[in-house]
């Protein structure tokens, strides 16, 4: 019925787990192991004094013996402990002092026991202190040779008692036994909890994961649809205004260039380029027989096209993903002499992203047929724009538009 819980009481857990485990259980073991050791070392300490003082060998044997299952308990439980460096130091020093007392205690009581034998047991003694100092050894052989170092005093000192040698011997055994059963014990239970709640934390992470990876999906497919409408709108304009028709799609494209020439973050390029994309938003508004006029324009009818900018940015203040990018719509007839609209903003007042677009929509506006003139050639545009630098034109702009026309020339896309 318990055969299986029995083989897995004795079963090493696989050894990737045996490695986290100890890690985890590190700093809890160390805690109880130093408390061990301080308990060792000041039982041993008591006992040397008062085998000093009493000279009834059967209690200083019974101080002794306490001390003994002490000591068993906290060697075992250094069994699952993996200390590091500095704790290691510690346990080091501790089972040091802890040997250095416990053989002075056994030396004290057997000297008190066997006159004759004094010299066999301070050698055995000083051999052991020696070698543990000397070679610096690590704590668990410092254990086992203060654990052995026992040894020679039972088979050295039980003869020479009154009482029979066996019932101690059994006795030291079972103790042995019994702490080595809590030491396993602890163990099991403490793997047991790690298993469960790792199972637990990496289900945990499981899900978080998914969650992430369901809400990634989910704003990505948001972003597809923003950017569907985003498309649908230009073409909207594009149908109201036919002479412009494109021109939002080339804006976009030669603003998202000259900002990544500008050197300008992969979150500022788009949103040149969804900026682009929209500037002219608000054109929706002005009534159609104005946009579409093919004669000058009267004052008034001007004013209206005026408004474009400002419309378009309170349709864009309306949307979440798109706000961020209302002001550059806002801006993108400001003049970098302060002589544009609606603002009159001047030089660096003008957000950048407007200073970019208000180049691009001059570069493809020229080099685009309206109804009342033909296009510009490209080196003419290039002139014009070189002209008004530092006028219309933001200067740094100019110049990465410049560069940007260089870079591009032997390119395909339709925006330069
Ligand atoms: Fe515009």
């Amino acid at each position: 019925m318990y055969v299986k819980e029995i083989k897995q009481f004795f079963k090493e857990p696989p050894a990737h787990l045996r490695v986290d485990f100890k890690t985890k259980i590190e700093y809890d073991n160390y805690l109880k192991a130093k408390f061990f050791s301080l308990v060792m070392f000041a039982v041993s300490l008591l006992s040397m004094i008062i085998a000093n003082f009493i000279n009834d060998t059967v209690q200083i044997s019974d101080l002794n013996f306490s001390f003994f299952v002490l000591s068993s308990v906290n060697a075992l439980l250094f069994r699952i402990k993996q200390p590091s460096p500095n704790e290691l130091k510690f346990f080091h020093k501790t089972l040091v002092y802890g040997l250095i007392i416990t053989v002075l205690g056994w030396s004290t009581l057997l000297m008190a026991m066997l006159p004759n034998r004094q010299e066999l047991i301070g050698t055995y003694s000083i051999v052991v202190l020696s070698i543990s100092l000397v070679f610096h050894l690590k704590w668990n052989v410092v254990a086992a040779l203060y654990s052995s170092s026992l040894l020679p005093i039972i088979f050295f000192a039980m003869p020479l008692m009154k009482e029979p040698l066996a019932p101690k011997v059994m006795t030291i055994a079972m103790l042995v036994f019994i702490s080595w059963v809590i030491s396993r014990m602890l163990y099991y239970k403490e793997i047991q909890n790690f298993t469960i709640s790792r199972t637990l934390r990496d289900q945990n992470a499981n899900m978080k994961a998914e969650v992430l990876s369901k809400s990634i999906k989910l704003k990505n497919h948001e972003e597809e649809k923003i950017e569907e409408i985003i498309f649908s709108v230009t073409k909207l304009l594009g149908i109201y205004n036919p002479y412009t028709n494109g021109h939002s799609e080339n804006v976009a494209i030669a603003s998202q260039k000259i900002a990544i020439i500008m050197g300008l973050s992969n979150e500022d390029a788009k949103d040149a380029y969804w900026s682009g994309m929209v500037h002219d938003l608000g054109k929706l508004l002005v009534p159609i027989e104005i946009l579409n006029k093919k004669g000058p324009l009267a004052e008034s009818e001007y004013e209206i096209i005026k408004s474009h900018p400002a419309w378009g940015y309170e349709v864009l203040c309306q949307s979440e993903s798109l706000s961020s990018i209302a002001d550059y719509v806002l801006h993108h007839h400001e003049r970098w002499d302060g002589k544009g609209y609606p603002d009159c903003l001047k030089g660096d007042e003008i957000p950048l992203i407007s200073q970019i677009l208000a180049v691009a929509d001059a570069w493809d506006a020229m080099t685009s047929e309206r109804p009342y003139r033909k296009a510009m050639s490209e080196t003419e545009a290039m002139l014009e724009i070189q002209k008004n630098k530092g006028l219309q034109f933001s200067p740094p702009v100019v110049d990465a538009f410049m560069k940007t026309k260089k870079y591009y020339m032997n390119q395909s896309y339709s925006a330069f």
